[in-house]
């Protein structure tokens, strides 16, 4: 009887499957849920309620917290890629592969933890920390560390060919970990409703790039008849590797705190699946006693995008109420999102909260993290803006400690960044619901680029002019 390093576990009826044995769209048979990786040392894997045939999980022995601790540590001083990358440091975490040593990296993760000083002032909080996941991350986006242990899976199972449906960033990983894997990738993204840097990316790295005349949610229909008829792998965040490697920034944001739990996660929600992931490391990390408990993870969304918001504000989050997605935040223009269930399971279980924020919103909370130096792309930037209302609405206080999830470089879009500060991107109906303490902001924030001739006085007169203008404090 084979041993198995994990198995599959249905998160909505808590069925087990052995891992080979997943359908190709990973729905579970008996319900339609959606499927978690389990260990034998998991908390929910008393829970599972088959086991698979043909397989036994070893019996349980938990990994122990200051031995892990050491070794991932340890692991930093290492040259060896598998050492280096912030997602296979803590592989004794998510031991997926049957070579563990050998999967398919680009040094993924390891990104940086910065403070907010005037955003922080501003809100009157005390603590507010950012953590990019667009930066360090090799194609400038947090799908890099699920790619890494997804992909690594499909390569080790033999397959060809790999495909998802995106908003732009997945299929800028998933090209860049096909390419370096030597497999051939398939993107379907919605044509005309994604951000140059990231079309540009899966191009670059050899994808077959098919911009379907639809949206993404269109893209997810043609993808699932697609897999039914050719045995392609899909990466889309329902392949339930994807969240493994998206678990491990909760491991690196507590190493990076000195193993302080702050009390709020923010995340930004499209598809729904990265604060579930984040949730799932936290819960990990809590049963094997490294952290005392867990953050709450609140998700945001944009208003034309708000199905988890519409369907918490209907039904409690019982449905999905779907929408037809409308943002300039591309990432997140997504109006059925796949991971729903999960997302609402650790909204309740952690004792998060949803908000939903304007287009005017977004672009000042994006203009405002630019401001600080450090920038992101659209859709992180409404986790800013989302904090904002949950301050404003007490669901946040002064002396609690935030950690915003920026999930994007600010070059992935560019364009949205230049229309900003041109004063071409908001419509005057989008700017008529702002406060006029908004207005002053954006005022102070635009930053248009200026066409002069090769004339030092005039650059001299433009400095001056400039100078008229405070900096923000
Ligand atoms: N932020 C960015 C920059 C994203 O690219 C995405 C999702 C999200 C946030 C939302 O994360 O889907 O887990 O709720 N982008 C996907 C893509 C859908 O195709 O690149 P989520």
């Amino acid at each position: 009887m084979k041993v198995a390093s994990h198995q599959l576990r249905c998160t909505q009826c808590s069925a087990g499957i052995a891992p080979e044995a997943a359908a190709a769209d990973f729905r579970c048979p008996l319900c339609g849920g959606l499927y978690e990786v389990i260990y034998p040392w998991s908390s929910t894997a008393d829970q599972t309620s088959t086991r698979t045939p043909g397989t036994v999980m070893p019996d349980v022995r938990l990994p122990n917290a200051s031995a892990l601790r050491w070794l991932w540590q340890e692991r930093r001083t290492s040259t060896m890629a598998v050492d280096q990358s912030g997602v296979w440091r803590f592989r004794d975490l998510l031991p997926i592969l049957a070579n563990p040593e050998n999967p398919v990296t680009l040094r993924e993760g390891n990104t940086p933890l910065y403070d907010l000083p005037r955003s922080a002032k501003a809100l009157g909080l005390d603590f507010l920390l950012a953590k990019h996941q667009g930066i360090g991350n090799p194609t400038g986006s947090f799908k890099d560390t699920g790619m890494t242990a997804a992909l690594s899976v499909a390569f080790e199972r033999g397959f060809e060919w790999v495909a998802c449906a995106s908003t732009g960033n997945t299929s800028a990983a998933m090209a860049a970990y096909a390419a370096r894997a030597g497999l051939r990738s398939i993107v379907l993204i919605p044509e005309g409703k994604i951000a140059w840097g990231k079309l540009s990316q899966s191009m670059d790295y050899g994808a077959i790039t098919l911009q379907l005349r639809t949206d993404f949610d269109g893209c997810v229909r043609i993808l699932n008849e697609l897999i039914r008829r050719l045995p392609i792998y899909l990466l889309n965040s329902v392949n339930p590797y994807r969240a493994e490697g998206q678990k491990t920034p909760a491991f690196e944001l507590v190493e990076q705190l000195e193993a302080q739990v702050p009390e709020h996660i923010v995340v930004p929600g499209g598809n729904l699946a990265n604060g579930a992931a984040l949730g799932k490391g936290f819960r990990e990390m809590l049963h094997l006693g490294l952290i005392p408990r867990i953050p709450k993870i609140s998700v945001i969304q944009a208003e034309g995008a708000n199905p988890l918001i519409r369907s918490f504000m209907e039904n409690g989050g019982e449905t999905l109420i779907p929408v037809t997605a409308d943002t300039r935040a591309s990432a997140i223009r997504i109006g059925s999102p796949a991971s729903f269930r999960k997302a609402v399971q650790t909204i309740r279980s952690t004792g998060g909260w949803t908000a939903q924020v304007s287009e005017q919103e977004i672009a000042l909370a994006k203009a405002e993290i630019g401001a600080e130096g450090i920038g992101c792309e659209p859709a992180s930037a409404a986790t800013l803006a989302g904090l904002k209302k949950l301050v404003a609405s007490g669901h946040i206080t002064s002396e609690e400690r935030v950690v915003l999830i920026l999930t994007g470089h600010t070059l992935k879009d560019p364009e949205y960044t230049i229309d900003y500060h041109r004063g071409s991107l908001l419509r005057e109906v989008e700017l008529a619901s702002a406060t006029p303490a908004q207005l002053h902001l954006h005022a102070n924030l635009r930053k248009p680029p200026a066409v002069l001739d090769a004339d030092t006085d005039a650059v001299l007169r433009t400095m001056e002019s400039v100078l008229q203008t405070p900096i923000p404090a």
